[in-house]
């Protein structure tokens, strides 16, 4: 932008404002190239296998699972809670599948952590209540009510993981991921499941919160690690499925020190990106 630009620009208080069109029209005009992208990507040259190597356990148990309480997932999401949740087999942890249906799901996720995982449903549907037969917790209620989940957060021990598989509906899955993520121990996991559509609000509402991770200064500076950097260490975006890892360690500050003595600054083309490079942290 020219100075003169710049300088009526100030004059007229109009920095602020300035910016924000800025940032704005640079947002929407990213978002499209990449969305565009994405719809205009050519296949691989490598073409990638139909299936994995390996078929996780949790795919094998549903494949065998040829009658009783059935089982209804997308058949790609299985690696997917492979990939995130083989961490906590074997261990006494508490998972939560919000959508209980035919209840399989709640016998599949007992064969794969074990006898000493504690294992809640919820649903809307007080039939489901039938299936504390065999152990399993099961609460009824509706995912989108804030106030039923303040309450049954109330009783109920700090979770691991999160499956939900619910409604589907995105204001019930925005309701359920802001009482869920406080209430998930470090490390834990939350899968959101059957997120359809290039533009899904639960996916906007995850993704305007992703942004905020990455409000981290320069390397010369150092960031103050927000609250959301100690709920959330990672977001995944899979076809209609996202995962969120709770944060399990974080720092009190972002820095980047630099370890060596050998650096090619001649790469800053510029004089005061190379000042800044060699000026010396301080405090
Ligand atoms: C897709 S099915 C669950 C499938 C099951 N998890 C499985 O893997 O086989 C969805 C379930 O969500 C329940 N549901 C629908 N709306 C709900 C809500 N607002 N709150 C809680 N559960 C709801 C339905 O009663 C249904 O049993």
């Amino acid at each position: 932008m020219q100075a003169s630009a710049r300088r009526l620009i100030a004059r007229l208080h109009l920095i602020k404002p300035a910016r924000f069109i800025y940032r704005a029209v640079g947002f929407f005009r990213y978002f499209a190239l990449g969305y565009r992208y994405g719809r205009q990507i050519a296949a691989p040259d490598i073409a990638p296998k139909e299936t994995p190597d390996v078929v996780s356990p949790l795919e094998a148990f549903a494949r065998e699972n040829r009658e009783g309480p059935g089982i209804w997932k997308w058949e790609h999401y299985y690696d997917v809670y492979d990939r995130h949740l083989s961490r906590f087999r074997g261990k006494s942890i508490g998972i939560l599948e919000i959508g209980v249906l035919g209840g399989g799901s709640l016998y599949m996720w007992r064969d794969y952590f074990g006898p000493d995982a504690r294992i809640y449903g919820l649903d809307i549907n007080p039939a489901c209540k039938e299936l504390e037969k065999d152990g399993f917790e099961i609460f009824v209620g509706d995912q989108g009510d804030p106030e039923f989940w303040k309450r049954l957060l109330r009783e109920v021990p700090m979770i691991d993981v999160v499956i939900d598989d619910g409604g589907h509906r995105p204001h019930q899955q925005v309701v359920t991921l802001k009482s869920l993520l406080p209430h998930l121990r470090p490390g834990g996991v939350y899968i959101c499941e059957d997120i359809h559509g290039p533009f899904q609000p639960f996916h906007s509402f995850v993704d305007g919160l992703t942004r905020s991770l990455s409000d981290i200064s320069g390397p010369h500076e150092r960031t103050p690690a927000s609250s959301l950097h100690q709920q959330v260490a990672s977001v995944h975006h899979y076809p209609i499925l996202t995962v969120i890892e709770k944060t399990i360690s974080c720092p009190p500050t972002f820095e980047a020190p630099r370890f060596g003595t050998n650096w090619r600054t001649e790469w800053y083309q510029d004089e005061s990106r190379r000042r800044l490079f060699s000026r010396r942290r301080s405090g």
